[in-house]
């Protein structure tokens, strides 16, 4: 079915002025634009989108990388979007991601790794939420 995923351009990767080739590989492999902006979250912010891995280890460092920095949050639309778009950029690890992903070819470390993709639909819904209102989201 045609569902849609959520995904942020991370601090490392709009910093370093990849974000035209990252969402030019997006739509190239079929993913449709729902919404899209430029934003920053402050630590605060961050805390609380990552707040499922508030237990982790890295979850402190986490949250001052996401808010080190402006970051690209979107919506896209796809056949089977969540599971495609986690083929698309590939690994968490880009030093274990396959050849030809956003992250293999972008990102420079486990936590500075390019790129986010929802990994549910439930997931997708509530982090696209947490970005965008509801007439934001309307096609
Ligand atoms: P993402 O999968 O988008 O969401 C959780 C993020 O935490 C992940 O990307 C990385 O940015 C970061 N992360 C995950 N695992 C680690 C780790 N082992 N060390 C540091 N950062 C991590």
């Amino acid at each position: 079915a045609t569902n849609r995923t959520f995904t942020m351009i991370k601090p490392d990767a709009f910093g370093a002025g990849h974000s035209g080739a990252i969402l030019k590989m997006m739509e190239e492999a079929g993913f449709k634009i729902i919404s899209l902006k430029s934003t920053r979250l402050t630590p605060e912010l961050a805390g609380k989108f990552y707040e499922v891995h508030k237990e982790r280890p890295f979850y402190k460092d986490l949250c001052a990388y996401m808010s080190s920095g402006p970051i690209i949050a979107a919506i896209l639309e796809k056949e089977n979007a969540v599971e495609d778009f986690r083929k698309l950029i590939g690994a968490t690890n880009p030093a274990e991601a396959a050849e030809g992903t956003i992250r293999k070819l972008f990102a420079k470390s486990i936590e500075a790794n390019a790129v986010h993709g929802s990994d549910s639909n439930e997931n997708a819904a509530i982090e696209g939420r947490f970005f965008f209102n509801e007439f934001e989201k309307i096609r």
